[in-house]
């Protein structure tokens, strides 16, 4: 089989860009991307596409209308594919066993049965969404107890490593591309096939093919083993603060070691996007009888949490211990620069503890749409009075604006405009004692204190007698 026609179940944040950049790359085969969502599709038709991602506008630009297309005919689209990606959202369950840990895998289950009732011809299905290990069983499973006569199926996982904020270049420049399959002939024929087309613009040397199960679960072991450095320098940044030691220079320190490397070495505020496949592997250790390997997982997403709430705890015990009636902007609501996403922000953490201690929040982020963040600190997980919450918060169209009048700013993303704002004019603007707080690292914090700003920061202690528990208990002065 030629690959001729592929069709992306799912407009997402990984359907969406990794589609645009196959049909970029490969102009012959015909790109379809559905979704049962038809706001999201109109929105992927439009001049304002539904995500925002770097570069993103100028490949679908490019490609739209002549091999890219996005469609709410899922129908159509899968009866002419040879080859389907299922791109699916995979988000942790609420509800039943495993909740709040296992993945749903509803979705991709609606796909596959999808699948199953509209195929006429044989398919190469692949699993793109980040799903547990052996869901390419369940997919099978599904596909075969609904085939139709003279149609036959090969299950492929072909996991995504795109990071939100830099997908478009992650896409064309990827470090590797995993591909598992079957080891049969047609299991390893369908892989040949999937090579084909990122050898369009991957070299074969970059794509490492294994077996099913070994690809679903390294997605899985990736995230994990990201997560783990994050939280382990997040572990440190709490000891600098208590030492006066500098997390910024440690991270370099380390980060000098070639066996460590200096990437996602980074101490911030916490929250990541890695949360919910990381709980999906400490739920499949559980499962699988592995209690301590369970527990070694879970203690990362553990120190992520603990990160967020000790950020949080330090603004209010700063601001005398009490934010009642003040007024405090967040400067940042997405999970990242460079991305609208507000998935598992650390954002939504902040604010909803400053809420609940009574204060008013005054918000901006660049990209972040106000519709989101109401529908985000309304959600019944964050709050149990909406119409309350409403009352307490204002979404700004710019950041000086957001400011005014606060007694005390939390920046939760690292937007780079956030680093050339003018803190003068912020500074006069604001309540007094003005407080900042970075939660990002990425201020020149010397140049606010010179403004007079009271600073906090992660993983450094800036304005406070150094060693205090170590020096005569002097207490702290901010
Ligand atoms: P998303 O929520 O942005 O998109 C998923 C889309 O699938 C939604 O638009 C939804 O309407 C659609 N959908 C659900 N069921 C459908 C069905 N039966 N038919 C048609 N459309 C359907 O999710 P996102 O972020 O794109 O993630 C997709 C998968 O990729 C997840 O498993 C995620 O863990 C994984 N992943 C995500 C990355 C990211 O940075 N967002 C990176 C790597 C993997």
């Amino acid at each position: 089989m030629v690959i001729k026609k592929i069709c992306c179940v799912g407009a997402g944040y990984v359907g969406g860009p990794t589609c645009s950049v196959i049909a970029l790359k490969c102009p012959e085969i015909q790109v379809t991307v559905v979704d049962l969502c038809k706001n999201r599709i109109a929105q992927w038709n439009s001049d304002k596409l539904p995500i925002y991602e770097p570069g993103l506008d100028n490949v679908v630009k490019a490609c739209r209308g002549k091999n890219l297309f996005f469609s709410t005919d899922i129908n159509t689209a899968i009866l002419e594919a040879d080859l389907i990606f299922i791109s699916v959202n995979t988000p942790t369950k609420t509800i039943g066993n495993g909740k709040g840990r296992a993945a749903d895998l509803k979705y991709v289950e609606g796909a596959a049965r999808m699948i199953a009732e509209i195929a006429q011809s044989d398919k190469i299905v692949v699993e793109k969404s980040t799903v547990p290990v052996r869901a390419a069983e369940s997919i099978l499973k599904i596909l075969s107890a609904n085939q139709k006569p003279g149609v036959s199926y090969q299950i492929l996982s072909n996991p995504e490593f795109l990071a939100e904020g830099t997908a478009i270049n992650d896409l064309i420049n990827a470090d590797r591309v995993l591909i598992g399959g079957e080891e049969s002939p047609a299991g390893q024929a369908a892989i040949e096939e999937l090579c084909s087309i990122y050898e369009h613009w991957i070299p074969r040397e970059k794509i490492f093919t294994t077996n099913t199960w070994s690809s679903e679960l390294s997605k899985l072991a990736a995230n994990a083993m990201l997560a783990q450095r994050i939280s382990s320098i997040n572990s440190l940044s709490a000891v600098c603060e208590a030492t006066g030691a500098d997390v910024s220079e440690v991270a370099t320190a380390i980060g000098l070691d070639s066996r460590i490397g200096s990437k996602f070495l980074q101490a911030s505020i916490g929250g990541s996007c890695f949360q919910k496949d990381i709980l999906n592997l400490v739920y499949i250790c559980e499962c699988l009888n592995l209690p301590e390997v369970a527990a070694y997982w879970q203690q990362v997403v553990d120190m992520n949490e603990y990160q967020k709430s000790r950020f949080t705890a330090k603004v209010i015990q700063s601001l005398f211990n009490t934010v009642s009636g003040k007024t405090v902007t967040i400067l940042g609501f997405a999970f990242k620069k460079n991305t609208g996403d507000t998935r598992e922000t650390p954002a939504i953490h902040v604010a909803k503890t400053l809420l609940d201690e009574g204060a008013t929040l005054k918000i901006y982020d660049p990209k972040v749409e106000e519709e989101q963040i109401y529908c985000d600190l309304t959600h019944p997980s964050v709050c149990e009075s909406p119409e309350k919450v409403k009352k307490a918060i204002t979404v700004y169209q710019d950041a000086y604006s957001a400011c005014e009048n606060s007694h005390a700013i939390v920046l939760c993303t690292e937007w780079d405009e956030f680093k050339t704002l003018d803190y003068h004019k912020i500074y006069h603007e604001m309540m007094k004692p003005a407080y900042i707080f970075d939660g990002r690292k990425i201020l020149d914090h010397k140049a606010l204190i010179d403004l007079g700003f009271h600073v906090q920061t992660i993983g450094k202690c800036l304005q406070r007698p150094l060693l205090t528990r170590f020096c005569g208990g002097t207490s702290c002065m901010h």
